[in-house]
């Protein structure tokens, strides 16, 4: 096959099914991966009912074996490989520093870390061996910019996924691999939608919050990952991205300057 070829992980919905229409419609084939076997089936279909050449395969990317043997599966279809887009996540228990459950505390840097790790290393693996300049994009996000009372492991492990990117571009720069990251802002998926969105008063806070005084969109993250896999991004590794609509840019306080707006 002559497409180039990436991997998505948690593609059954939100941003990673936006990813998967945004790389098949610039020409990639898609190998949409997730652990919700019957919400991936039918973003499957749907894409291949609009002509566009993608697969469906079943990952819980927490799972290192499972991942090893689907990345083999994949190649193997597929018959090559040119990019990961790391962006199954999960926000995990809203609990904080004094009450937390040592196992479910564990669960948000099992798959948002851990597994956006392990597979990194499968796809490298295969890469180093068969001397290809693959490009791995991770998913941070806002929260890794700042403290936050809840779901604070997920901030902490959002904040591991910022050194993992640093510490894979570091580690895999000398074979031609790059690794960077995107950062969303509020983004209008179900991970969002259950808590802030659905609720007026707290949509309204975080549209208050960004730069741009509005939500962002599935494909406007996607139309990033995009970016950073390809090749327009040749020379670019070991960054993160923020598309959070200027979220990070400054402090919501500070929107209201101290010494009046000059005209
Ligand atoms: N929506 C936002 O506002 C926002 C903001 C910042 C960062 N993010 C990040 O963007 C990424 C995508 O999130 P989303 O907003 O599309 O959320 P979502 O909940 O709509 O989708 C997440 C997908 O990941 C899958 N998934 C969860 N655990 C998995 C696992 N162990 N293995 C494989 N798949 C798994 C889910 O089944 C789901 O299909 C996540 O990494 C999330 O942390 C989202």
């Amino acid at each position: 096959m002559s497409n180039k070829v990436v991997i998505i992980t948690g593609a059954a919905q939100g941003i990673g099914l936006a990813a998967a229409r945004r790389f098949a419609e610039g020409g990639y084939s898609v190998a949409m991966t997730d652990l919700k076997v019957d919400e991936l089936n039918a973003a499957v279909a749907q894409l291949q009912s609009e002509g566009f050449e993608v697969s469906g395969h079943e990952l819980d990317v927490a799972n290192h074996a499972q991942g090893a043997q689907v990345v083999a599966e994949i190649i193997a279809h597929y018959g090559r490989l040119d990019a990961l887009f790391n962006n199954a996540g999960i926000t995990g228990h809203r609990k904080n520093v004094l009450n937390f459950d040592p196992e479910e505390i564990k669960q948000a840097e099992e798959v948002n870390l851990w597994g956006s790790l392990y597979m990194i290393q499968h796809v490298a693996r295969y890469w180093v061996e068969n001397k290809i300049e693959g490009a791995v994009v991770n998913v941070s996000s806002f929260v890794a910019s700042f403290a936050e009372w809840s779901p604070f492991a997920y901030g902490i492990s959002k904040t591991s996924v910022d050194g993992l990117t640093r510490t894979a571009a570091f580690q895999l720069g000398k074979y031609g691999i790059r690794v960077n990251s995107v950062a969303p802002g509020y983004t209008k998926t179900e991970m969002a939608i259950k808590y802030d969105y659905s609720d007026p008063k707290l949509r309204k806070a975080a549209e208050d919050k960004s730069l741009l005084n509005r939500w962002i969109e599935p494909r406007e993250i996607a139309n990033a990952a995009f970016f950073l896999a390809g090749d327009q991004a040749s020379a670019i590794t070991g960054v993160k991205l923020p598309v959070d609509a200027g979220y990070t840019t400054t402090k919501e306080d500070n929107k209201v300057s101290l010494y009046g707006e000059n005209e």
